[in-house]
Formats: C-alpha cells, structure tokens, sequence
C-alpha cells in the first residue's frame, strides 16, 4: 500500500513541492524502480510470488469497506455538466468572453501564439470563431493534433457543436482515416497528415487558416510544419497562422515566428494538493490500482484520472480494475471504468466525456493523451506513476523504439493541474518528492532530437528540401541523426548517391509510414506477393493482435499456437488474419480465439487504406500462393537492418552492430531458435527481445539490399578473423562459396 507525504495545498501557479526531503536511505532510484517495475508487469515473465502480491490489494480493499460509507457524499458539483446545454456549456468557457478580442488579434495579427490553460476552449472554440468571422469564406481552417485520437475526439465534439455531421463542415483526417467531404470547412487533423498535404499542395492553397494546436508537443511533423509555415507566411499574405500551446513554450515560439503576438487566455483552476510517496514504488501498476481503489473508497466524490503508458497497460488495469470492484459486492458505489488509448474505437472513447451520473464515480484510464490534449471535465482525483511512452532513437540498436521513460517535471505538473479544474483537486504522485527534484529532467526533449529521423528525411527530400542541415529548425536535429536517417534512405534505395530521391524513394514517399515498411510494399510488388505483405503491414502496425488475459494466460497462449507458421511471426500474423477472414471477419471467432477484434478490424482498415494508395499509382497487387520465399525476401528488402544471428554463446547477433538480443517468449520461433531472421522491433524489458521474427536465408539479405551487405570471399577471410572461428555462414558443405556477411562501411 503506497503512502504518501502529504505536502501544503498549494495553489496552481506553484505546483512543484516545497519542502525537498533526502532521498530516503536504501530506497531505489526512479531508474531503478521503474527496471523492476517491467520485469514484474511483462505477463512473460510474472512469477508466482509476484502474483500474490496482487491478491494483497484485495486484501486492502477488503478493510477499507467501511470508511467509504462516512466520507462518500451526495450531490456538489457532480455530474452539472449534463444539465447544461451545449451553448451554455460553449459560453461557460474561458476563452469565450474573449471572443471579440480573439477574432480581432487574429484579424490584426498574421502570426499569433494563443496560450491558455487546458480546458479554457482552444482547441474546440477558435475554429468555430474564426468560421462566424467569415474566414471559411477564401479557405479552410484546419487544426492540427498531435494525437490521432484527440482529433478525431474533438472532430466529433465540435461537430456537435456546429450542430453538423461529422464529415459535413466538420471532419477530421487522420492516418488512414479520412472523414471529410465537399462541404467540410473546420478540419482537425493529425500534425502528420497536414505534413502530407504540404506535400503535394505546397501553398496550402486550400487554406486559409493554419492552427498548430498543442505545438508544445513538439513532434518532428509539428517541428517541421514550423520552418515550412514561417516560409510560406511570407510568400502568403493572406494565410493566418495560428500556434497554440498550454505551456511556459509561449516566448519561444513568438521569438521563432518573427516576434509575433502572445495572445492570453486567463485561466480559471483550483489548487491542487499534491501528494509523494514516502518511498519509491517497485510495481507502480499495483501501486496505482491500490490508489484508485483508496480513492475511490475513502474520498469524497469526484473523479479519478490515472496515468498509464500504453493500451497493454491501460487493458490490464481496467481489468484489474473490474476484478477488484467485483471482489467488493454490491455493498459500495459503482466505479465506471473508462479506457483512453488511441486504438480504441471513437464510440468507446466518447464515453469518457460523459459525467458519471449523480452518486457514481469515474476513473478515467489514460495515456499521456489526457495530459493536455484532451480534457475532461469532473476530475478532482489524479494518479500519476510518473512514466510515459517515447518514442526513442536507440544509436546502440540503431532503430526507434517506443520506451517507457520516466516524465519531466514540466509533464508532471501538467498532470497535476488536470486535478484543479473543476474544483480545488489532489494529485497522487507515486514517487517521491526527491525523485521529482533531483532525477526528472526539467522539460522533455523534442522529438526530433531523439526518434529515428528516416520517416522526416524521406519526405522533407520528396517536398524538394535537400538541404536539410540548414533548413529552419526551431531546435536542429543532432547532424548524426540526419546523416544515419540519409544513409538509411540509401541502403534502401530511396536516395541515390548524391543524396537525391529516386523514384522508388518518391513512391515511398506516398506511403505514410516508415520507410522499411513502404519498401517492403514496393518490393512484394516486384516479388508478385503484395497481397500478402499488404495484410502483414496492416497487422503490423494495429497493436496488439492477441488477448492474453492474466486467468487465462495458458488457454490464451495454446490457441495462439495454433496460428504459428514454421516461418515465423510475420506469417503467422498473416494466417491470424486470413483465418478470421476465412470466419467472415466473425467477432465471436476473435473471442473464441483470444484474438482482439477491434485490432483486427483496424488492421481491415489500414489494409484498405494502402491498397487505395496502391492502386492509385497503379501498383500490382499479387499473392505469393504457397511460396512463403517470396514473402521472405519481401520482408527482407525492407528489414534488412534489422537482421540477427544465431550466437553460439546464447541468444543472437544483430548483423548491423552485434549488439546481444533474443527471441520475445511470445514468438513462434520462440522454441526453434533459427539461424537467422530478421525482426520487427526490439522491446525492452528484462532483455532485449526481437519481436516479429522471421527466419531468413542469408543470401536473401545479399540480394535485395545489395547497398548494405556483401557476400565475402572466404580466401579473403584474414587469419585473424579464421583464428576467431568465424563459422562460414552458409553451408560450406554443399555451396560452392561459404558467405560471410559483412556491414559495408561509407
Ligand atoms: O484546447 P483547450 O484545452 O483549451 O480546450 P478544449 O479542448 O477546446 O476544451 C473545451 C471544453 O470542451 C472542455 O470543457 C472539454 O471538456 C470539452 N470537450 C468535450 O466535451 N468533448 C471533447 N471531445 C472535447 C472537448
Ligand atoms: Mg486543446
């Protein structure tokens, strides 16, 4: 059971602890914390004894029963929010009285920052106001999300407020999902896609409003649209732009953007007590359903939002969640249990905007989504672990991964406020008050400065920047990441030697996704197995394609078996799909199997998608029949870099830079262990695990990315290099030449 030190309400201007108290002795750092907290939350590798750990909050909620009873009150400020109409709730906003003003700046002012808190109308309410003063008459206003859900959220709000259709005057567009029409006048899209649309139409002359909401976020595409709009105001008189932001970016941003204009929207929030544990958490997941529980059992009413990483996390404490409530009987009020992630479909989301009806409590389980993108009314209750998903560039690995990383003290405070705006709130910080000050890092780096930048470079080149060492970055990339990126693009073919896109480079470009994936596609093109590597993308990139309930795990794991294919991960993805198609797309099919429908339907979706690009461009689709080889060496034209070894002292080798890693428990070549393959990613938790495997034949990797790899002649081998036993990498018995295969150097 977590306890916490109960620091001074404080008011919200001044959120960060007061008092720093010394790192209590013997305690484990945040670091540390959270590398135990993984071994235990991976469902892999959960021991015995960790599990009865779980049966510990049970026993806690068990004694609290009573003490609900005294504190749990009735009415308040609870569930009002559904007595107003939507044009009060609209007028109930800060940024409203201040309409005129806006409008005016606006008129006034070609560049503008708009700051304001989370909640004050920003990202709802300028659109709409900018329409009523005429500005969707010479074009269309767009807003750009970093987030896909949070487009298409607020897509649906406003719709509804505009008292339209989603896809009439009001849409969205989003990756694979384009719900806009003739008639659309406000569009909320992802900062990504705006990117795409610069890309064939590079005036945005369709537009005559850009807003760039949450550009705090800073993700590469909102960095790049930055440089590419402060041009293309100056070349555009007419254009408005508009940069939103929830936090202290606000000076930065003007000073970047020609020293324009800060618009302010005066606040409205609460104070918020904010609470530390007294020692770290090791398992900050059970840690966190214990809080939620304690809330909702001893705390007066008010909702609750708890912070998780990712929809794996999110899943597993929903359930818990229900578990535990059910563990209780019907003797304590409900707690309706909300999941936000982005896979999630739109209907089961909207549920988290609606109050709880009087009496009941809600807990909203969220991504880092719910730190400014999105907000909701009614949440007097935060829990934050202190850790979100990141999206990292891993020079050892040489590849992005997503890492769950500890948060900066900007986020933190950030999650705090979210408890201050309906009332006065608490947060509850499950690390301590030192770990706050003395390891999390003031503000988070922009991603730009961390994530692979292979995706950026390729269409920066496809908009006509080849230069990309001077363009205009509000904070450059490192020039390494910029060169690794270019050379990446090379070895797979869409650069030439001089750094110019080719034309399988300007095909790729219209893929949205990464470029190994794209070159994949391109590639089954020419191997006559496009149809089955469409399928294998699409399933690739949905999440989480298997249900593995924690009751259930063996059942769960025996059916999922059933779907392996001796090749590998890929195909069996292929075969889940296949199969499920086979069924009629069939959801109780999904159930039966321990397969997520909702992750299947979204990978029909995304399938659909990229084969609309396809045949735009009239590219061929073809099915590989009963030759897994083609479907091989598509993956390998794509994946090539990330090709592993058979070490012979344990696990494998990755070709590019023999870094150590292993087959994830979960794959089909978990048992049989193969020579070679190449992977997906890597994810790391106890170990570093590929996931996604596939067993290749090396001269597959020879062949198809000629630019990265060689065959060497074993003359050639250096007595060194045969005093170290390299073993001939392919059977030396019945080739004629063994084959080595060697990174080449530039
Ligand atoms: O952008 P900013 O954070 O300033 O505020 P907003 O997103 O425009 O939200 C204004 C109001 O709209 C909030 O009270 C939200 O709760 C509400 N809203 C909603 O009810 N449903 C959504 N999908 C989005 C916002
Ligand atoms: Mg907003």
């Amino acid at each position: 059971e977590p306890t916490f030190l109960r620091g001074e309400g404080r008011s919200k201007a001044d959120l960060s602890p007061v008092r720093i108290s010394k790192n209590p002795e013997g305690s484990m750092s945040h670091a540390a914390a959270l590398q135990s907290a993984l071994v235990k939350e991976r469902h892999d590798i959960r021991t015995q004894e960790q599990r009865g750990m779980e049966l510990m909050g049970t026993r806690l909620t068990a004694q609290s029963v009573p003490e609900w009873k005294v504190t749990y009150g009735k009415d308040g400020t609870y569930g009002q929010r559904s007595r107003l109409s939507i044009q009060e709730q609209r007028e109930s906003l800060p940024i409203f009285r201040l309409k005129k003003e806006l409008i005016n700046a606006v008129h006034d002012n070609q560049a503008l920052v708009v700051i304001g808190e989370t909640g004050s109308g920003k990202t709802t309410q300028v659109t709409q106001y900018l329409a009523e003063a005429g500005y969707t008459t010479t074009g269309k206003i767009v807003c750009t999300q970093p987030r896909r859900v949070a487009a298409e959220s607020i897509a649906k709000r406003v719709a509804e407020e505009f008292g339209c259709r989603l896809g009439e005057e009001v849409g969205y567009s989003i990756r694979f999902d384009d719900r806009t029409g003739p008639e659309t006048l406000i569009k909320y899209m992802t900062d990504g896609m705006l990117l795409r649309e610069i890309l064939m139409d590079g005036d945005l002359s369709s537009y005559s409003v850009v807003m760039l909401d949450e550009a705090h976020e800073r993700t590469i595409y909102t960095d790049i649209l930055f440089g590419l709009l402060k041009k293309l105001i100056r070349q555009r008189n007419d254009l408005k732009l508009i940069v939103t932001s929830a936090t202290l970016d606000a000076e930065k941003f003007s000073g970047y953007f020609f020293d324009c204009n800060i618009f302010t929207i005066p606040g409205r929030t609460f104070p918020v007590e904010i609470l530390h544990t007294k020692q770290p958490e090791s398992d900050y997941m059970d840690a966190a359903l214990i809080t939620v529980l304690q809330i909702h059992l001893t705390e007066p009413e008010g909702d609750i939002l708890l912070f998780l990483t990712g929809q794996e996390e999110i899943e597993h404490a929903c359930e818990k969640l229900h578990e535990r409530m059910k563990a209780f009987g019907g003797d304590i009020p409900e707690l309706i249990i909300c999941p936000v992630f982005s896979a999630l479909p739109i209907e089961v989301q909207s549920k988290i905007f609606e109050p709880a009806p009087p009496g009941k409590r809600k807990v909203v389980v969220a991504t880092n989504i719910a730190e400014a993108s999105i907000t909701i009314d009614g949440i007097y209750y935060v829990v934050d672990p202190g850790f979100a998903k990141l999206n990292v560039y891993n020079p050892k690995l040489g590849l992005d991964s997503l890492v769950i990383t500890p948060i900066s003290q900007a986020s933190a405070k950030q999650r705090a406020g979210r408890a201050g705006r309906t009332g006065p709130g608490k947060c509850y910080r499950l690390y301590t008050e030192s770990a706050y000050c003395n390891e999390m890092s003031p503000t988070t780096t922009p991603e730009i400065q961390r994530a692979n930048l292979g995706w950026m470079v390729l269409n920066m080149k496809a908009m006509g920047i080849n230069d990309l060492l001077n363009f205009d970055f509000m904070d450059p990339p490192a020039r390494q990441a910029l060169i690794s990126a270019t050379e990446q693009l090379y070895s797979l073919g869409a650069l030439d030697g001089e750094g110019l896109l080719t034309r399988l480079g300007r095909k790729m470009a219209e893929f949205p996704q990464e470029p190994p994936l794209s070159k994949m596609l391109l590639a089954s093109v020419d191997l006559g197995c496009s149809d089955e590597i469409l399928t294998i993308i699409a399933m690739i990139q949905t999440g989480n394609i298997f249900h593995r309930p924690r009751e259930k795990q063996a059942q769960a794991d025996g059916k999922r078996s059933n779907f392996f294919q001796p090749e590998g991960d890929h195909l069996t993805l292929l075969t889940v799909y296949e199969t499920w198609k086979a069924k009629g797309f069939s959801g109780p099919w999904c159930v039966e199997n321990f397969v997520q429908v909702n992750s299947l339907r979204r990978a029909q979706d995304v399938r659909k998608q990229l084969l609309e690009i396809m045949d735009k461009y009239k590219l061929d689709v073809g099915s590989a029949g009963n030759n897994p080889v083609k479907i091989g060496k598509a993956l390998a034209a794509g994946f090539f870099f990330h090709a592993a070894r058979k070490d012979p002292n344990g696990g494998y080798r990755t070709l590019a830079d023999h870094q150590q890693v292993y087959i994830h428990p979960s794959s089909a070549l978990f048992h049989q262990q193969p020579q070679w393959v190449i992977y997906h990613e890597i994810v790391m938790t106890t170990k570093e695990y590929m996931r996604e495997v596939t067993a290749v034949d090396p001269r597959w990797l020879v062949e198809l990315a000629p630019r990265f790899y060689r065959s060497v002649d074993p003359t050639k081998i250096n007595k060194r290099k045969r005093q170290e036993r390299i073993e001939p990498l392919y059977d030396r018995y019945s080739e004629p030449n063994s084959w080595r295969l060697s990174k080449r150097r530039w």
